[in-house]
């Protein structure tokens, strides 16, 4: 059975590889996801904060008031709390590249095109083969239009294709109001793929003591509809490949994410709950069924069912919207 796939100009033996996560803090973790059938590693972010801080003494490269500046120095958490500072990332990542066989991408989360960009270099140059670039902004700002937030995205982007020579994915939150759009704009701006989706995580209230509770749920897999969703639109046409992040947790879903548009799954809370080797059971599982339904690779299947074939992709999303409200009945 081939389950070979190209993903960020990568060619990997199957689609299915570790998302970035705390999975690969450890060597020996890595070289249990390398058995159980990783194609690839992907490292957690390094935060633009952690890098500007390491740099300038500072988290920002440039000073907002003084109030707003002092009191966001005070929330951000310490050096400590870490799991890797910028020279430990490298050293992380050096000795990922000595261990696996797979390529092995590293992960930036940042907003701005400001001087941390430059730590880029410094993956590329540790041997990374690709790049992850997560944008995890909230626009909070009234006055910011939804032009400007994707303009954020766009000029980190050709900053970063403009300085490296590897490959560069960016992870990209459900949260565009024209989503089709925006992924052509960074096909255009030089992305080499996109993931979907990152995962925004959403605080509680603790009623009693009138606090914002920070929470990490993992996930489950009814997040994968959300993904299935938008694949399915955003794929046809599209050359760079897509990446799911995001409620995979089986071969079966897998399976639907291939058939959705994906090109490469990436899976954490599966694995956080139930060990690296659960990514064997998935592709085994997934194997399994692309022999009873008569595949022979994931090319026959990658997206035979995006919405590549529907003349109006639109009316059939509303079309199956009334459906659905439909279906409830109640009373006698
Ligand atoms: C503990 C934990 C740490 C994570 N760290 C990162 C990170 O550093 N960078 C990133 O882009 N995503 C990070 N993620 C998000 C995952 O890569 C992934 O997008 C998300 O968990 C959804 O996939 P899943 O349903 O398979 O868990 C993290 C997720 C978890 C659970």
């Amino acid at each position: 059975m081939d389950l070979t796939t190209r993903y960020l100009g990568l060619d990997l033996e199957s689609p299915l590889m570790p998302g970035a996560s705390p999975l690969a803090d450890s060597l020996d973790v890595v070289r249990r996801l390398e058995d159980a059938g990783a194609s690839a590693i992907v490292m957690r972010s390094l935060f633009e904060e952690q890098i500007t801080r390491e740099m300038t003494g500072s988290i920002y490269a440039v000073e907002t008031s003084a109030d707003s500046f002092a009191e966001a120095t005070s929330y951000f958490p310490k050096a400590s709390e870490f799991s890797l500072g910028p020279d430990e990332y490298l050293d992380q990542l050096r000795g990922i590249c000595e261990a696996v066989r797979v390529p092995v991408i590293a992960s930036l989360n940042g907003i701005t095109v400001r001087g941390w960009l430059d730590y880029a270099l410094q993956i590329q140059e540790a041997g990374a083969d690709a790049l992850e670039l997560n944008v995890y902004y909230l626009p909070t700002d009234p006055a910011e239009e939804s032009v400007a937030v994707e303009r954020r995205t766009l000029d980190i982007v050709r900053a970063v294709k403009g300085a490296l020579r590897i490959p560069v994915a960016v992870k990209l939150s459900p949260f565009f109001s024209a989503l089709p759009h925006f992924v052509r704009e960074l096909e255009r701006a030089g992305a080499d793929g996109i993931i979907l989706f990152n995962r925004f995580y959403q605080p509680d209230i603790d009623a009693e003591n009138l606090e914002a509770e920070p929470r990490l749920h993992l996930s489950d897999p009814s997040e994968l509809l959300l993904r299935l969703r938008w694949l399915a639109i955003v794929s046809p046409g599209l050359r760079i490949p897509l990446a799911i992040s995001g409620g995979v947790h089986s071969g079966l879903d897998t399976v639907k994410s291939l058939m959705a548009g994906a090109s490469a799954v990436q899976v954490v809370s599966a694995l956080l709950k139930k060990g690296p080797e659960h990514l064997r059971t998935m592709r085994i599982e997934m194997e399994r069924w692309m022999e009873e339904h008569e595949y022979e690779s994931l090319a026959q299947m990658r997206g035979n069912m995006s919405l590549a074939r529907c003349p109006d992709p639109n009316a059939f999303s509303r079309a199956n919207y009334m459906r659905i409200l439909q279906s409830w009945r109640v009373g006698p």
